[in-house]
């Protein structure tokens, strides 16, 4: 399909007077999403799997077609291998909880982690698990020899490398293939965060042979309060389950139960139904787009943006050249607090961004920094969104100076 971001737009009719670069955060979602999560609660508002009325069949079935097309999404073998959770936080800490460790297991994660790819590691301590931090470069992108220096220092205790695949920080993208295969050839096994990845960038499990996947809904245009876990389908039945409760068992006594099968040994209690529909819809409604247009749009949106580093007083968080970024421009101006300039350019020119420490406290807080602001466009920013974007700095950088 030819992308037409005019016809895209009409998908999403709170565009409409808003310059929305916040999908980082969180995406918006089109009204075909709207429309599925509408159709469940309209018309069979059941429970899958447990009920043998219409609209429980109803409901189990459309569940299996929404497994099936987020299978499809990532490239993954079989259906039993999507885990739905609530979100990435939820996926990571499923297999932080589930996998056994001992002392002395050595689990690495790269500088600039999100908080929900790094608390779940560092609680590990408690099981004498050592937490490693690989180094990125200055400018944040992947250090290939570090990660090989960690991975030869630990020789084969590494358990696990655990990597943001995409940054919400930066954008920044990691060789995924040839990190797996390095972390494979030591004896450890991979998981990527790819809350930021599959939304924005083809993603294969398979071609990646990565062991585990986590990624959330609501950044791909899915509803809130659902994500996923991939894993391959040996790793996942190994995995001791975080909650266990209705759905999870085969058969149970008063002191004693039965483990299903997968997916629901690992799918407790009753599901987030229009969640799980909305982002069938959402993977459907991606690839009609298609991925590749995805990218190359976010790419000139960045590039529109990124005219802004000329400004002496801008300065960019991550590398200069926009196409290692994706869709994302983070940046601090000096003289001025975060918070200030992303309400300034909400009241100023209707422009939403992030200010913070965009949950990667720890990445600040060693390299001394309090914040910063983060611009994120998505396939359906246009390029006048950008331009308000980059002409409301402008005007906020001439003002205060
Ligand atoms: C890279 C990355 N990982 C994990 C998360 C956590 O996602 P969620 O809050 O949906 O669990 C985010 C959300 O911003 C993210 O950007």
């Amino acid at each position: 399909m030819p992308f037409n971001i005019e016809k895209i737009r009409a998908d999403f009719p709170v565009l409409k007077g808003n310059h929305y670069l916040d999908s980082a955060c969180m995406s918006l979602r089109p009204n075909q999403v709207v429309d599925k999560i509408n159709e469940y609660y309209k018309e069979y508002p059941a429970c899958a799997g447990r009920s043998y009325h219409k609209f429980g069949k109803k409901v189990t079935d459309e569940v299996e077609k929404a497994r099936k097309i987020v299978k499809d999404f990532i490239g993954a073998k079989k259906e039993k291998e999507i885990i739905f959770s609530k979100n990435a936080t939820e996926s990571i800490n499923l297999v932080a909880n589930g996998m056994e460790f001992s002392e002395g297991d050595v689990v690495l994660t790269l500088d600039k982690e999100h908080n929900s790819n790094l608390l779940p590691w560092i609680k590990l301590k408690d099981k004498g698990v050592i937490h490693e931090i690989v180094e990125t470069n200055d400018d944040n992108t992947f250090n290939m020899e570090k990660f090989e220096e960690k991975l030869d220092k630990h020789d084969e205790k590494v358990k696990l490398v655990a990597f943001g695949l995409t940054s919400n920080l930066d954008g920044v993208s990691i060789p995924g293939s040839e990190i797996v295969k390095k972390a494979h050839k030591a004896g450890a096994l991979v998981l990527f965060d790819a809350a930021q990845t599959v939304p924005h960038h083809e993603v294969n499990v398979k071609k990646l042979d990565v062991d585990f996947l986590a990624f959330s809904g609501h950044k791909m245009c899915g509803p809130s309060g659902v994500g996923v876990l991939y894993g391959k389908e040996e790793l996942l039945m190994k995995l001791t389950p975080m909650i266990v409760g209705g759905e999870t068992v085969i058969d149970s006594t008063y002191d004693s139960f039965e483990l299903e099968e997968l997916p629901s040994r690992l799918e407790a209690g009753l599901q987030h139904y229009a969640g799980i529909l909305g982002l069938g819809c959402a993977c459907e409604y991606l690839k009609k787009i298609g991925m590749k247009e995805i990218e190359k749009h976010e790419l000139k949106l960045n590039e529109i943006m990124s005219e802004l580093m000329k400004l002496d007083k801008v300065e960019i968080i991550g590398p200069v050249d926009p196409k290692l970024r994706g869709g994302i421009f983070n940046f601090n101006i000096d003289g001025m607090e975060p918070h200030n300039i992303a309400m300034m350019l909400d009241e100023s020119s209707n422009v939403m961004v992030r200010s913070g420490a965009h949950c990667v406290h720890s990445w600040f807080n060693a390299k001394g920094l309090k914040g910063s602001v983060r611009a994120s466009a998505y396939f359906y920013n246009s390029e006048e969104d950008v331009r308000a974007f980059v002409d409301a700095v402008k005007g906020l950088v001439k003002d205060f100076s």
